[in-house]
């Protein structure tokens, strides 16, 4: 079974100073606050236990906001990255709370959006003998980590800000491993800028042939948030569709409750007060509504 990891740390000096004194998943897009989309696509992909990489400062605000995931039917385990030295450094904090399981980590300001998206997330977790990487064509790869290809189609190499990118496709935020992934981003090194790259454990898996990369096309939206422009298109995307449907992207106690992991009678209890609040209305008015509706 699959836990997951949300990696919360990080500067965010792009964001600054908006995120000297609040950390960058903390900050809204449109209408809550940003981690709760990376929690999103971790519960659609079947996962409850999840592992929260926070900087040590900011851990108590995390707590405060997600406390122990029981309202959404989650655990959640708090670990603190002492400095932020990469991605591949939240296997190695998080090989106690994996315990030998296989795992799902997700950037905490990657938003992830597109029909059919539960599908795949269900394909990554079918194959625990696979790592999965979701690719995403992007205009501009020099700024990620990119995707070639070999004669078959299949991914042969990643290559992380590259001057001239092999392809356009970028490696998005939201990676699948097999339990061995503690081992290996063990074995990782600093890389010039003094990381451990998440492109390296990527590789390893590469080499391996032990990794499959799935193409999400142009019916998804990949976005993440990390500088002004991005943070304000993503909310204006989420503002648009939300409008426009009436539904909500990323609404947790939706999800857990069409997975059935909250009823609604713990839903209702646990908002009777708040049926002022537009976020909470909006979940009463649906449950009210009818039963569970399946996810797609
Ligand atoms: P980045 O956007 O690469 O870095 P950052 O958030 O520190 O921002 P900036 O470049 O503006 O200083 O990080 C991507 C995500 O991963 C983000 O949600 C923060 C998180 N992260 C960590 O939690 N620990 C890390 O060591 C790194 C590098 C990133």
């Amino acid at each position: 079974m699959y836990k997951g990891i949300v990696l919360a740390g990080g500067s965010g000096t792009r964001l600054y100073p908006a995120t000297r004194a609040v950390s960058k998943q903390l900050l809204v897009v449109y209408d809550k606050p940003m981690i709760y989309y990376p929690i999103a696509t971790l519960m659609l992909a079947g996962i409850t236990e999840i592992l929260v990489i926070t900087t040590p400062q900011d851990q108590e605000a995390y707590r405060a906001l997600l406390g122990d995931g029981s309202q959404w039917g989650l655990k959640f385990s708090y670990i603190a990255q002492p400095r932020p030295e990469g991605l591949a450094q939240a296997f190695t904090l998080g090989r106690e709370f994996l315990d030998g399981a296989p795992a799902a980590l997700t950037l905490g300001d990657n938003l992830f959006f597109g029909h059919g998206f539960t599908g795949l997330l269900r394909e990554a977790t079918s194959r625990q003998d696979l790592a999965t990487v979701f690719l995403y064509q992007v205009s501009d790869p020099q700024r990620y980590g990119v995707a070639e290809f070999d004669a078959q189609g299949d991914i042969c190499r990643v290559v992380e800000k590259p001057p001239s990118p092999p392809s356009r496709w970028a490696v998005t935020g939201l990676y699948f491993f097999g339990p061995e992934v503690t081992e290996v981003a063990a074995g990782v090194e600093k890389s010039a800028r003094g990381e451990l790259e998440i492109t390296e454990v990527i590789n390893h898996y590469i080499r391996a042939k032990r990794i499959r990369g799935i193409k999400m096309g142009r019916g998804y939206a990949w976005l993440d948030t990390g500088t002004p422009e991005a943070l304000l298109q993503a909310s204006q995307f989420v503002g648009t569709i939300e409008s426009r449907q009436g539904v909500k992207i990323a609404c947790l106690e939706e999800i857990a409750y069409n997975l059935e992991l909250v009823d609604r009678d713990e839903l209702r209890r646990m908002l009777r007060d708040k049926q002022d609040i537009p976020y909470y209305k909006y979940v009463l008015d649906l449950i009210e509504a009818g039963g569970p509706v399946p996810l797609v």
